[in-house]
């Protein structure tokens, strides 16, 4: 499976913040934020990845995440000229994702807890999963309404009147057909290609699965000053308490079983003198001496 990490729009609720660097950039407490879809995305076994921003902001991505050999992936890297949708990534991508199927994650979605996507990546045969998450203000989202069996019977985008409480976060996986869909789909009022539109047309071809997510489960979205300073908090938090990171691509990339132990020390060592290259030589020192018991 392919996957696209997007990174561009305009985030105008960041101002002045995003003058210079883009929202994705931004540090949520000790990393940059596209660190963490990108972590949450090689955590479930992605290899392959597609990052999109604008022609303005992509060159500093590169700067960023290079070819993505530091973490044993590879990126490539597309423009998007115009916000026009979440759903025009699959028109972008196109060459990109070929004939595989494709998980989108949004450059601004941080999750944290659980294997849910993994499991979701490693059973995903067809259609299309997306996932529901409680939230209080549903309004903001595209909402899911579920019947009494747990089967998903509508979407809406940002509704007035929310159905039901349930969000779907940014992060989603379909079968090549979406590059179909996506190419018969016409613009919304707002002249976005919709994401929104996307679920429901495979929801009306009767292949979609939508997985709610427990309650022990983390989605934060960090599109505004308050949601940005309280994504860090709480990073902070539980990294303090735990003594482990969040949204650490190449300790993922480890755990994952995608870059071997000596790889990870190899990159942990052309690091310089900080936090983040003291806290990976731990988990290589753990690695080893769990190594050398067996
Ligand atoms: P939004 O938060 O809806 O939009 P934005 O990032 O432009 O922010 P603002 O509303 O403050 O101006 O977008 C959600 C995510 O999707 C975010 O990571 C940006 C990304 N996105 C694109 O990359 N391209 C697009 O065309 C759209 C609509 C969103």
């Amino acid at each position: 499976m392919k996957g696209i990490i997007l990174a561009g729009g305009a985030g105008s609720r960041l101002y002045p913040l995003t003058l210079v660097a883009s929202k994705q950039l931004q540090p949520v407490y000790d990393k940059p934020m596209v660190y963490y879809p990108l972590t949450t995305l090689i955590e479930g076994g992605i290899r392959e990845f597609c990052l999109i921003s604008t022609p303005h902001d992509l060159p500093r991505f590169r700067q960023l995440l290079g070819d993505g050999s530091r973490f044993g992936v590879t990126i490539d890297y597309r423009e998007q000229e115009k916000p026009a949708g979440i759903a025009q990534a699959f028109l972008i991508a196109e060459s990109f994702i070929g004939k595989d199927s494709v998980t989108l994650i949004l450059g601004d979605n941080i999750f944290y807890g659980g294997d849910a996507f993994g499991r979701a990546f490693g059973e995903f045969k067809s259609g299309a999963t997306i996932f529901g998450y409680h939230v209080n203000d549903p309004e903001r989202y595209g909402v899911v309404e579920f019947d009494a069996n747990g089967q998903a019977i509508s979407i809406e985008e940002k509704p007035k009147q929310p159905k039901s409480n349930y969000a779907v976060p940014g992060l989603y996986i379909y079968d090549n057909t979406v590059l179909d869909i996506v190419k018969n789909q016409k613009p919304s009022a707002r002249g976005e290609l919709e994401i929104t539109d996307v679920n429901v047309s495979y929801l009306k071809r009767g292949q979609l699965r939508v997985q709610r997510l427990t309650r022990g489960f983390a989605w934060l979205d960090a599109g505004t000053s308050s949601s940005l300073h309280e994504a860090s908090a709480y990073v902070q938090t539980i990294e303090k308490r735990a003594g482990v990171k969040i949204g650490c691509p190449e300790e993922a990339s480890f755990r994952a079983g995608i870059m071997s132990l000596a790889q990870l020390e190899e990159t942990t060592d052309k690091m310089p003198n900080c936090e983040y290259r003291a806290y990976l030589n731990d988990v290589v020192a753990e690695a080893k001496r769990l190594k050398n018991q067996k």
